[in-house]
């Protein structure tokens, strides 16, 4: 029979890389808590109908990248390809902003979207979310791009750029998407067949499409700040006056407009150059809308996502530390075997003590034993003489020193010097 493997797109996460995204998530949590971050945990699977009404029909993401099927129940559900969407919906559901009340919130796991895998891009990722509902100005989206930057300051990561743009509003972008129509019509010619298929439903998108000639055309093309509303134009120049005050570069690009439809004034990109074609590390910014889009009344919000896997990988290319690989502390080797239940006995009591130790269950050789100890700071080591004399023979790996200690004073002798 043929082996079965991970489906294409998806890989498993083993213990030589996965210590380094627990270090990342735990960077994440201490950094969300030092901004007012509350950690929430949300369903995997919402119903389709929130992504479509809150993504955006015309969006590549509903069209053609979303992991949806009918549950036994004849419902149609969808693996969320995304974290936005599903905040606000629980924000809704459990009255969060009810009465004007703002929530900061923060979570991190997996999304699913089925994009042709490549390096960074995969179809199961993971993401680190974070948003900030019911306030509308223009500090909270500061607070938002400051937190994203701050996290990756953090991380070590080096040579970030970050772009930003703003999008418009539900006023002044008919205008602007009017223009581009016009624009984009009379270049029919040089465009890819995605983009005049874009043409009529989402003419913004072909502002970012990667083709070489549509990308000659878009440079072109109309630019956002003559068609925004005097709003907009505001909270975008406040936002740029609050990223300055705050000391941080970025780059403003008329280009960048994301693959989400909920976007209204702010959108942001975080771009690496250590990562190739799938280069950002994070994106973000305001949705307004999203809420009235799916059937709350209107809360502002504003947020960003990062993906842990790209991050992780932007980590290890720039040489990044990731703390320490955690490791037990102790292990308790048998001389003989006639030592080995005395042996987990005594692992058991350290681990009761809050000392990390373990010990061979396998029945190996002392040397065997000797060898496994290598990673850890100790070894204690019980033959007859020890059990015979109810001690422990305490050896510090790191000089090669012995004592010989109590085995009731063990996990003491040990517990001060680590
Ligand atoms: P997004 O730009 O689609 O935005 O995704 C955010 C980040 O997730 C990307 O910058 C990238 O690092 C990572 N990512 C996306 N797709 C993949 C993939 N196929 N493989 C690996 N990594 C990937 C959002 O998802 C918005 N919900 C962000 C947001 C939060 N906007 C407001 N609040």
């Amino acid at each position: 029979m043929t082996a079965i493997t991970a489906p294409r797109g998806t890989r498993d996460i083993l213990p030589a890389e996965s210590w380094k995204w627990s270090y990342i998530i735990s960077t994440a949590s201490r950094t969300m808590r030092d901004f007012g971050f509350s950690e929430i945990h949300l369903p995997i699977f919402e119903h389709t109908e929130l992504f479509s009404r809150g993504v955006g029909e015309t969006t590549d993401i509903v069209e053609k990248e979303m992991y949806t099927f009918t549950d036994r129940g004849g419902r149609s559900i969808t693996l969320r390809p995304e974290a936005t969407a599903g905040v606000m919906r629980a924000a809704i559901e459990n009255n969060l902003c009810a009465q004007g009340a703002s929530a900061k919130l923060w979570s991190w796991g997996p999304m699913f979207r089925h994009e042709r895998p490549q390096k960074g891009r995969y179809r199961q990722f993971y993401q680190i979310d974070a948003e900030c509902l019911g306030i509308a100005g223009p500090m909270a989206d500061v607070e938002v791009i400051a937190l994203s930057l701050e996290l990756f300051r953090r991380l070590g990561l080096k040579n970030l750029e970050v772009v930003i743009n703003s999008v418009g509003c539900e006023k002044c972008r008919p205008v602007y998407r009017q223009k581009l129509v016009e624009y984009f019509s009379s270049h029919k010619s040089e465009l890819c067949g995605t983009c005049l298929d874009r043409l009529g439903r989402n003419p913004l998108r072909i502002l970012d499409c990667k083709n070489e000639s549509c990308g000659h055309v878009a440079d072109g093309a109309p630019d956002i700040f003559d068609s925004l509303c005097d709003e907009c134009r505001e909270h975008f120049a406040e936002v740029r006056a609050g990223l300055e005050r705050l000391g941080f570069t970025y780059t403003v690009s008329k280009r960048l407009v994301r693959g989400l439809d909920y976007y209204t004034k702010t959108a942001y990109e975080i771009l690496s150059g250590d990562l190739g074609a799938q280069n950002a590390v994070a994106g973000g910014g305001r949705y307004d809308n999203l809420s009235s889009a799916i059937g709350g009344g209107k809360i502002p919000g504003v947020g960003f996502a990062c993906g842990l896997d790209r991050v992780a990988l932007v980590m290890e290319e720039q040489g990044c530390s990731f703390g320490e690989r955690p490791g037990v502390a102790v292990y308790c080797v048998a001389m003989d075997d006639e030592s080995r239940g005395t042996v987990q006995a005594l692992t058991h009591s350290l681990r009761m003590a809050g000392i990390s130790a373990e010990c061979d269950t396998a029945g190996r050789g002392f040397k065997a034993q000797m060898r496994a100890a290598g990673s850890c700071r100790f070894a204690c080591i019980v033959g007859a003489d020890e059990r015979a004399g109810g001690t422990v023979a305490v050896k510090n790996l790191a000089d090669g020193s012995q004592v010989s200690v109590k085995a009731c004073d063990v996990a003491g002798y040990i517990g001060g010097k680590l």
